[in-house]
């Protein structure tokens, strides 16, 4: 049925500046939360389902039954998505939801549903280091035809560092998290400490979640949560999604899963770039990260 369908890449809107689709934003904005909502945020190529394979098994008590009952995209309403059938609109898989649910956005924070706010939800909000990110988004938008075309590498490093790609610019995305974080129930968790140790950083979602699981549950989701196990598993892969949507031939959702792949992307030229627009960005923040391990 759905052999011959090409699919046309959306044009995007701008929200308050942020690339965005314009006309699901009103309802998105006024979304509802409950205060046991538990919502994974990150930069699009975080680790977004990385993490939130991780607070699954925590919330299942690391039952890998359970958290094989559906794809990431069922089991977790992706706040403002907007993509073709079969993924759901967000909305409306959080409205045929029991709470506590689990909730992914790519939301800058200035976006984010007040709703969430004033209930108080937690937020686990995953950060990596912007060469790496840039790197995975710009594969993951060769793949995935519900987002704009990228272009060659040398369009796309241009393009990412101006913010004119979906859910907009990185510095923004992760300084706002950062600044607001202790004002919240927010953690903060970076995707280079996941791949260092991982357990210590499963660790901390635990307690950060109020769950005190054993020794043994935390290594099931070691397991269970590796790039190996996940790239295997159907239900974390995003291979249940339709190829004309999502081509994984072009690029697996589940790519490489490193620290550092950026050194066989950027040119001296565009490392030197990118590192005077770090420092000029992020001058002024304590916030860290590390590009290679
Ligand atoms: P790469 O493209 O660099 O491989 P998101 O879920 O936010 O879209 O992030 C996707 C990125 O996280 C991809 O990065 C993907 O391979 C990586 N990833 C997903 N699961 C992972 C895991 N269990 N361990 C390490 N990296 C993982």
């Amino acid at each position: 049925y759905f052999g011959s369908y090409v699919m046309q890449r959306p044009a995007m809107g701008h929200i308050s500046g942020v690339p965005l689709d314009q006309n699901t934003w009103a309802s998105i904005w006024s979304f509802q939360a409950h205060p046991e909502d538990i919502v994974v945020a990150a930069y699009p190529k975080a680790g977004t389902t990385w993490m939130q394979e991780i607070v699954d098994m925590v919330c299942e008590d690391g039952d890998v039954e359970k958290c094989r009952r559906a794809p990431t995209y069922d089991r977790h309403p992706f706040l403002e998505v907007v993509a073709p059938k079969p993924v759901p609109s967000g909305l409306q898989l959080a409205e045929q939801m029991e709470p506590p649910r689990i909730l992914k956005t790519h939301l800058p924070i200035q976006l984010l549903p007040p709703s969430l706010w004033e209930r108080n939800c937690k937020v686990i909000y995953v950060a990596r280091n912007a060469k790496d990110c840039m790197v995975s988004y710009f594969h993951f938008q060769r793949m995935n035809k519900g987002l704009p075309d990228p272009g060659t590498w040398d369009e796309y490093f241009l393009t990412f560092l101006s913010g004119e790609v979906p859910w907009g610019n990185w510095f923004d995305h992760v300084i706002g998290w950062w600044e607001i974080k202790d004002k919240y129930q927010v953690l903060y968790i970076f995707y280079e400490d996941m791949i260092e140790d991982p357990k210590l950083e499963i660790r901390k979602v635990m307690s950060f979640l109020g769950k005190d699981l054993s020794d043994d549950v935390v290594e099931k989701i070691h397991q269970h949560t590796s790039f190996q196990a996940m790239k295997e598993n159907p239900m974390a892969n995003y291979s249940t999604i339709p190829s004309f949507v999502m081509d994984h031939s072009i690029s697996p959702f589940m790519r490489k899963g490193i620290v550092g792949d950026w050194k066989n992307y950027f040119s001296t030229a565009q490392s030197d770039l990118f590192d005077e627009e770090y420092e000029r960005k992020m001058k002024g923040t304590d916030l860290v990260f590390r590009s290679q391990l």
